[in-house]
């Protein structure tokens, strides 16, 4: 594993120049206390970039020795090519597959669940997964109720066959697409291709209907955790840690209090990180590791909702 944070920390007490809010409504609703930010010279897959560069030499590897790029992102570089072809140029690696896949806070997953069927279908032996996002050039600075969830950050992972039986045990994942305009960048796509209004409208940034997706974050990632859970025939007392997506410390709590975890299990990071979107959970498995808790056997459940709806759990067992 791998990840990049931007070295700019924007903190509570500096949104609180910006818009009319406090450190306290956002440390209460919220649990975050600050957050990175990209340089505005940094794009999406200089952050990829970064986190793969780190998980090579983790792993001892050369760019060579992968054969597959994916990165999960919503706030690609250009909406083509890819940021996964930019990621490539960038690595300089040989010619091989490279595509983006866009499914929301939960697009990391998802990657994992997608890079796992290609591995054990016998398509590709070695795959470089990163989650990464630079959320702070698609949110609308002046709208509280968004900038002050926001984070950016990279994460990345590199799959293969494991020779034991350590690695992914069991996944769960599902999409709802009747409720996608509770969560959605409405601009620059088909939809409303850009222009004038879109820019006047500030339809080119995150819109959210935050209470709405709370209760929906809640609930889907209660049962998908559940679901996963079940199918690798595991009791939820069998979790060694929780990774949840981190959007908010009273969905986290929400869910660890659901699955009935000691809160020592459940990983949280949205203090220091805000909502880094498909960065959370490597981020926060990479942080694990470096703690030193990530001894072989551990069981780990991550689980993750966003735009779309999209949820998806997974259970490794490290
Ligand atoms: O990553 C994808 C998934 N995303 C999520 O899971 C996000 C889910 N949603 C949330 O985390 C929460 O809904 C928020 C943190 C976005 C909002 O918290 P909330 O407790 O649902 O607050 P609210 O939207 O109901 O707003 C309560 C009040 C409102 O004022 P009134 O109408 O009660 O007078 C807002 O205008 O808080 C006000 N408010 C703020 N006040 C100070 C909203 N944002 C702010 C702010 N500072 N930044």
């Amino acid at each position: 594993m791998g990840i990049y944070l931007p070295e700019k920390v924007l903190t509570n007490l500096d949104l609180e120049k910006m818009v009319e809010t406090s450190d306290e409504w956002i440390t209460t609703r919220t649990g975050i206390k600050e957050r990175r930010i990209a340089a505005e010279e940094q794009v999406t897959s200089d952050l990829g970039v970064a986190a793969a560069r780190q998980a090579l030499d983790r792993a001892g590897l050369k760019p060579e020795d992968i054969d597959l790029i994916l990165v999960a992102t919503n706030s690609p570089d250009t909406l083509f090519p890819s940021t996964a072809c930019w990621i490539q140029k960038k690595l300089g690696t040989r010619e091989m597959p490279a595509f983006d896949l866009q499914a929301g806070c939960t697009g990391v997953l998802y990657g994992l669940i997608v890079a796992e069927g290609l591995i054990l279908s016998g398509v590709c032996r070695r795959v470089l997964l990163i989650g990464v996002d630079i959320l702070s050039k698609i949110t609308n600075w002046e709208d509280r109720t968004t900038c002050v969830l926001f984070g950016d950050g990279a994460g990345a992972f590199i799959l293969e066959e494991s020779a034991d039986d350590s690695g992914l045990l069991s996944h769960f994942w599902g999409a709802d697409g009747s409720l996608g305009e509770l969560l959605i960048l409405p601009g620059g796509g088909t939809l409303h291709p850009a222009s004038e209004q879109t820019v006047k409208e500030k339809m080119h940034y995150i819109h959210m209907k935050g209470n709405d997706v709370f209760k929906h974050a809640v609930k889907r990632m209660g049962e998908s955790i559940i679901e996963a859970l079940k199918s690798a025939g595991l009791d939820k007392h069998q979790v060694d840690f929780l990774i949840p997506h981190q959007a908010n410390l009273r969905i986290i709590d929400a869910i660890g209090e659901r699955l009935d975890l000691d809160p020592e299990k459940v990983v949280v990071n949205v203090d220091r990180y805000g909502n880094m979107s498909v960065a959370t959970i490597p981020v926060a498995l990479y942080e694990l590791q470096e703690e030193g808790k990530l001894q072989p056997g551990k069981i780990v459940a991550m689980v993750a909702f966003g735009a779309g709806f999209t949820w998806a759990s997974a259970v490794y067992r490290w």
